[in-house]
């Protein structure tokens, strides 16, 4: 990570050569991810290396070749590229390989993601469950975040898939996809929220295929849900952190760990004007479409201890109807009314839900926001200033993001939304008081020995 893109000879000469010398596994595995991190964005510079690594008899170094393909020509849509990968898919004899060479072309092709589901179409009806997986990824990193109807109707099927790890690329390649998605965006969203709380809660279900559905529940709501992934940036360049972050968080195949450089891709979706002073000037903005249209999915709710205590003891339905017989029996009626009002309320709550899209007369056509406004890169079409507004962007199309302001009225007093004093604190970092937290640091431990003694 400290050479990305340097294509440096030294580096990548001694990599290679380390590779071949050490027997250790997860050494020769970090050096092959390394040596395709180290050629990112060099494109066609990188094919000698990549010609080399996939010969190679050592099919780790093979698997670091397909990363260095996806690396090097990551959002070019290469067809060299993509032959190559396609060709590794069907003819590798080693399944990580493969898995490798299908989970690439989703950073070769994540600018024209609509071609994705086309192109990994066969490969997702594979045998090998390997190749299988792999489509899954290929899905879920070139149209994260895009809500992308004809990724998810092929994502589908391999929720059902009878391999437990196809299940698991499933889910997370879903969650990547329906970041920020609401209901009114995307009808598929309930559904795959609800699979997910059913994978987690089965008894029987396979780890593998839990821990996917784990980890798509967090990256659905990444970020409080107002973030995104998204491997270009707002302006359509290559979203470096992004795209190498995905590569690593690609990793947690071989360590769990890896999973959070996910972290890494997440990009937040919010406007945040600033005038010349880099200061946050109070603004007003329009969102000219239906606030539900980008709304926040409602936040679950948390289990009532009703709920908690029922699922406790719902072990036998015989032992539950016993116990109901015996509740009724002696005539707990408060305990049965509870129990018969939640339901109620929850229909009705339900109904009110159902009914609102049927009723679109009532909701506003569009919406003000202030400064510092959660906004999703689909709805920047929708957004528009005030030309007469004191604050208006220096940039005429809004990308999101930081945008500066022009002040037409400068010289009046400016009303600046003021930080908070514990991102004051933790972000203004002058030289003097760095030097203070450096000295403040805790002393060393003692030198101890291990196991330690139990006394
Ligand atoms: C998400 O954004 C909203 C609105 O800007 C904010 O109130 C909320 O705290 C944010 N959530 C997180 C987890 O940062
Ligand atoms: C704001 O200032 C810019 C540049 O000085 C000018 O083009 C624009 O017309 C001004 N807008 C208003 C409403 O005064």
């Amino acid at each position: 990570m400290v050479m990305l893109g340097t294509a440096s000879e030294k580096a990548l000469d001694e990599m290679l050569q380390y590779a071949h010398d050490t027997q250790h596994e997860k050494i020769i595995r970090g050096l092959a991810v390394g040596i395709s991190l180290v050629m990112y964005g060099k494109e066609d510079a990188a094919d000698a290396l990549i010609e080399k690594l996939s010969a190679d008899k050592d099919p780790i170094l093979r698997y670091g070749g397909m990363y260095t393909i996806a690396m090097a020509y990551c959002g070019t849509g290469s067809n060299k590229a993509i032959r190559r990968l396609l060709h590794v898919a069907v003819s590798d004899v080693n399944d990580d390989v493969r898995r490798a060479a299908v989970t690439a072309l989703g950073f070769i092709l994540f600018r024209a993601y609509k071609q994705v589901p086309r192109i990994v179409q066969l490969l997702s009806e594979s045998y090998n469950p390997h190749v299988r997986y792999g489509a899954c990824l290929a899905l879920g990193i070139s149209c994260a975040g895009t809500g992308s109807l004809d990724a998810i109707e092929l994502l589908e099927p391999m929720t059902k898939d009878n391999v437990d790890f196809v299940r698991q690329g499933a889910f997370i390649a879903l969650a990547m996809i329906l970041m920020q998605q609401n209901e009114v965006q995307n009808p598929k969203v309930a559904g795959v929220r609800t699979m997910y709380e059913e994978v987690i809660k089965k008894k029987n279900e396979d780890a593998l295929a839990k821990f996917g559905a784990v980890l798509g529940q967090g990256i659905i709501d990444a970020g409080g849900r107002n973030v995104t992934i998204s491997m270009q940036s707002r302006s359509g360049h290559s979203n470096m952190p992004a795209i190498v972050g995905v590569a690593l968080f690609t990793q947690f195949w071989y360590w769990f760990p890896a999973s959070h450089f996910l972290s890494l891709a997440f990009t937040p979706t919010a406007i945040i004007g600033v005038n010349a002073d880099l200061n946050m000037p109070e603004i007003e903005f329009i969102s000219n479409t239906k606030p539900s249209q980008f709304a926040y999915v409602p936040a679950t709710k948390p289990p009532t201890a009703n709920v908690v205590e029922k699922v406790a003891t719902a072990v036998l339905s015989t032992t539950a109807k016993a116990q109901a017989k015996a509740k009724r029996a002696k005539g707990t009626e408060t305990e049965a009314m509870d129990e018969d009002e939640k339901p109620e309320e929850k229909t009705e709550e339900a109904k009110d839900e159902a009914k609102a899209p049927a009723k679109p007369k009532k909701e506003p056509t569009f919406e003000k926001l202030g400064n510092l406004a959660r906004v999703l890169p689909a709805q920047l079409k929708y957004i528009s200033f005030d030309k007469e507004a004191r604050y208006v962007p220096v940039k005429k199309d809004v990308t999101g993001g930081i945008v500066v302001l022009q002040d037409n009225r400068s010289g009046e007093p400016e009303t600046l939304i003021p930080t908070t004093t514990a991102t004051a604190t933790a972000t203004a970092v002058t030289a003097d008081s760095k030097m203070e937290v450096e000295e403040e640091e805790a002393p060393l431990p003692e030198p101890f020995t291990y196991p330690f003694d139990r006394e």
